[in-house]
């Protein structure tokens, strides 16, 4: 999506940049002291040899945490750990960052835990991943669900409306937050921008939890950052695609946030390991650094020029579609969400895996969802549409147990107890047939996406039956 006038990161030549932890971490490495401190397999002499074959030498000679050789500390930042943070927020156009380990799953119980209180409301799409959940479970505060809109034919949720969002905030009283996923999983974009003008109107802080757009404020033909939207505090997945390691994320603090910043580093600090992995928050601060540089850029550049490219490749497959901005909906270039008539998209990810070697990241029962990542060359992107071409044109039929089962729920939930005190109830396990009609107490949400099929405190209908095939029980509130 092509954005006018839009300010974004003034390139740099990676000689130039700063990676505070990423120099700290080499200084430690290449001035070694006789360690009695943890982590106990000391600098990878006391591992299991094939493990220390498998990932080497030097990565065991890095793991480490904060605290010692001169690394800085994480609560409270100090340090290299301090100075990569405020290069991060610099970066993204924030007033604060805080490194997440846990992934963005702790950036969002930090936001519960930290941003709502018992007895509040709190606003939220009802396609939100289970972490927001978690962190509503955790402060007590209650949710106001907003459906978004439906995109039926592929069987996923759309955009939330500014509108929904303002008639919530009339509704209800006592409202301590607006808390909005975007985009979401499949790329579709909301507007943010209208959403945070409702937010001002009330007076009520908005989060947006961004988690798979880290890369938007990197590139003028990506969408815009709720960061530069109006929101107050946002989250980002940095190691879902931004270049680094897996459970690696940042929570920002927006410049003109009404939050108070220290609010949400004393919740981190207690939900936080107290043994934070220096290789993790090295990845945070080497793919910030990265983004910033000229290679960087380029490899964002060629990201999207290869998403162009295979929606172009695919647009010429009579019998494939995709998810696209064409059809109403603004979406984000580099999540390419497809289907193939006559094929369930459990079926077309199993032929993928099984015939071609291609892994996506994510099937329903409808289509697969295909990344394209900092990391793919183009030829990896001419051997998936020429691999969809042929599967396409051939006579692959689905399988039925993998045809008839539903994934993605798009249901109106029916709330007849709080979401905190349905959780902590007496509980029983019922068969699943017989649960029908009783209050729900377990989350149910797999991963991926890991957004809700049922929740605590919410009644059990035949609605839901095709969503649980893999459940032969149910954990619902006990009767009295
Ligand atoms: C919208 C959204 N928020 C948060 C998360 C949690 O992210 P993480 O895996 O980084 O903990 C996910 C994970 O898929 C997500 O999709």
């Amino acid at each position: 999506m092509e954005k006018k006038n839009k300010q974004k990161n003034e390139i740099k030549d990676i000689q130039k940049i700063k990676a505070p932890i990423v120099e700290a971490l080499k200084n430690a490495s290449d001035n070694p002291t006789y360690q009695f401190h943890i982590p106990g397999h000391t600098k990878g002499k006391a591992v299991f040899q094939d493990f220390k074959k498998l990932i080497g030498e030097k990565a065991l000679n890095i793991d480490t945490t904060d605290e010692f050789d001169n690394l800085g500390t994480l609560h409270p930042a100090t340090g290299p750990i301090a100075e990569a943070q405020e290069l991060a927020a610099q970066a993204f156009g924030a007033q604060k960052t805080f490194f997440l380990l846990n992934g963005s799953t702790a950036g969002n119980l930090a936001v519960g835990m930290a941003l709502t209180k018992q007895g509040q409301k709190v606003i939220i799409n009802r396609n939100c991943h289970r972490s927001a959940l978690t962190g509503l479970m955790i402060s007590g505060a209650e949710p106001v669900w907003v459906c978004p809109s439906r995109i039926e034919d592929w069987s996923i949720w759309g955009s939330i409306e500014a509108s929904k969002i303002e008639q919530a905030l009339k509704e209800n009283d006592n409202v301590g937050l607006v808390w909005i996923t975007n985009p979401t999983y499949e790329g579709v974009v909301s507007d943010i921008e209208a959403i945070s003008k409702v937010c001002k109107k009330y007076n009520v802080p908005l989060v947006v939890d961004e988690a798979h757009g880290c890369l938007w404020n990197f590139n003028k033909h990506l969408p815009e950052t709720a960061l530069k939207l109006g929101a107050d505090v946002v989250i980002h997945s940095l190691h879902k695609t931004g270049g680094s390691m897996s459970q690696s994320s940042m929570l920002h603090i927006a410049k003109n946030s009404v939050i108070n910043p220290d609010s949400v580093e004393k919740a981190l600090k207690l939900l936080h390991t107290t043994s934070p992995s220096l290789l993790l928050l090295a990845s945070l601060d080497a793919a910030r650094a990265a983004l910033q540089s000229k290679s960087g850029q380029a490899l964002l550049d060629r990201t999207i020029k290869n998403a162009k490219y295979l929606r172009s490749r695919l647009d010429s497959i009579p019998n494939l579609h995709q998810l696209k901005t064409s059809f109403g909906y603004m979406t984000d270039v580099t999540k390419v969400f497809i289907k193939i008539d006559g094929l369930s998209g459990k079926r077309l990810e199993s032929i993928l895996e099984i015939d071609f070697g291609i892994e996506v990241e994510s099937a329903s029962d409808v289509g697969v969802l295909l990344l394209c990542n900092l990391g793919n060359k183009r030829s990896d992107f001419k051997y998936l549409a020429d691999a969809l071409e042929k599967i396409a044109s051939n006579n692959y039929t689905d399988i039925c147990y993998l045809e008839n089962r539903k994934h993605m729920p798009m249901l109106e939930p029916q709330i007849v107890m709080s979401l905190r005190d349905a959780y902590y109830s007496e509980k029983e396990v019922v068969k699943k047939e017989a649960a029908i009609g009783r209050i729900s107490a377990e989350v149910i949400a797999e991963c991926p996406p890991g957004i809700s099929v049922l929740l605590p405190g919410e009644l059990i209908t035949e609605d839901h039956l095709p969503y649980l095939n893999d459940y032969s029980e149910l954990e619902v509130v006990k009767r009295n």
